[in-house]
């Protein structure tokens, strides 16, 4: 398999609302909902791929050569590189019915897995199959549960760490989310005191995605979570919002050392998980390219995605002279003027 045919099964795979387009840029699904597109105008997908094209990496191939570690740990587990594919919830709606959820789920889980790395998971209260994966894999995925009413969470969190998962994550953005707004459970807000119920409710870590600025990220710290994923869910809960790689560096400056931080949006290759790296983030979250490496390969697509993109990570450090990930820092990467 290489990458062009994986595409290529993709898009024969799925049901034309992604193009499995050679860059994965937004472009060309603009508002495609469902389907893989940025809300509205598409801009918020669109402006996460391209801020991360500003930045550069600095070379350096002046050094001792040595062995390079892409490894990192979290969870008290070791992982391959920081890169985790993100969770995708609707896949038949959304990409076609080749893979229903549980199918999807446990391609991605087990692709991740046998690349050294993770999936995280849409965790539906109403489909406690969408576990089943995850209890398959010993726990070697993260179910993500929407801001439903808090019953409903809280029940899902204890489903989580009664399974084994390594995590729990709370999509606290999906609030935003037009498609559930109105269902049997609507989702909406969620205050620091009923968040910090659902940390200590289970004893294992607990990630809150969708932060975007820096009184979010501390009132996450309050809550007693593990990690933040930087995140504008891809663009789809809020048109013109700015890239989260653009809220970076001042979200690491305000909490770094207090909780973990992920990022995503737009990060397409190892070299782009190295540039969130050198920002500040600890680890990265890559979400549209797995629907279509599984679409397109199976759980083997999954797994060759993700080994294509520690490759290039590994190259990366290579190149920059970076022995390691705690190596990756600041002064690796060059910003270009008009970020
Ligand atoms: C079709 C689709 C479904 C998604 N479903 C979820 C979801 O259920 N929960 C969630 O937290 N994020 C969801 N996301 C957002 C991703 O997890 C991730 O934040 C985003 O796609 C990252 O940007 P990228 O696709 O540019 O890498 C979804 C994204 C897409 C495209």
């Amino acid at each position: 398999m290489n990458y062009g045919e994986l595409l290529k099964n993709a898009k024969e795979n799925m049901n034309g609302n992604c193009k499995a387009c050679k860059v994965c840029n937004g472009e060309a699904c603009r508002g495609v909902m469902p389907g893989p597109g940025g809300k509205a105008t598409g801009d918020g997908f669109v402006r996460s791929y391209l801020k991360l094209q500003q930045i550069k990496v600095h070379m350096d191939t002046i050094y001792e050569e040595d062995t390079i570690d892409t490894s990192c740990t979290f969870f008290g587990q070791k992982f391959a590189f920081p890169a985790f594919a993100a969770p995708i919830a609707g896949t038949p709606i959304q990409y076609g019915p080749q893979y229903d959820q549980q199918a999807y789920t446990k391609a991605v889980v087990d692709g991740c897995k046998n690349a050294g790395t993770l999936a995280f998971t849409f965790f539906d209260p109403n489909d406690s199959d969408t576990l089943k994966s995850i209890i398959e894999a010993d726990g070697w995925g993260i179910p993500t549960i929407k801001p439903w009413p808090l019953q409903v969470m809280a029940d899902q969190f204890k489903a989580a760490e009664q399974a084994g998962a390594l995590a729990v994550c709370t999509d606290v953005d999906g609030a935003g989310l037009a498609l559930v707004q109105g269902g049997k459970n609507p989702v909406g807000p969620k205050s620091v005191k009923q968040l910090s119920t659902l940390v200590q409710s289970v004893k294992i870590p607990v990630i809150i995605k969708g932060i975007m600025t820096v009184a979010g990220a501390k009132k996450a710290v309050d809550t007693g979570a593990y990690a933040i994923v930087i995140s504008t869910h891809g663009g789809r809960v809020q048109d013109q919002t700015p890239a989260p790689i653009e809220m970076l560096e001042e979200i690491y400056a305000a909490v770094k050392g207090k909780i973990k931080i992920f990022i995503d949006g737009g990060i397409r290759s190892g070299v782009d998980v190295f540039k969130c790296l050198a920002l500040g983030a600890d680890a990265v979250l890559i979400g549209r390219p797995y629907p279509v490496a599984v679409y397109g390969g199976g759980m083997e697509g999954a797994t060759f995605y993700t080994n294509m993109l520690a490759a290039q990570f590994k190259e990366t450090l290579m190149m920059t002279a970076t022995k390691n990930v705690s190596e990756i820092n600041r002064e690796k990467v060059f910003i270009d003027k008009n970020f």
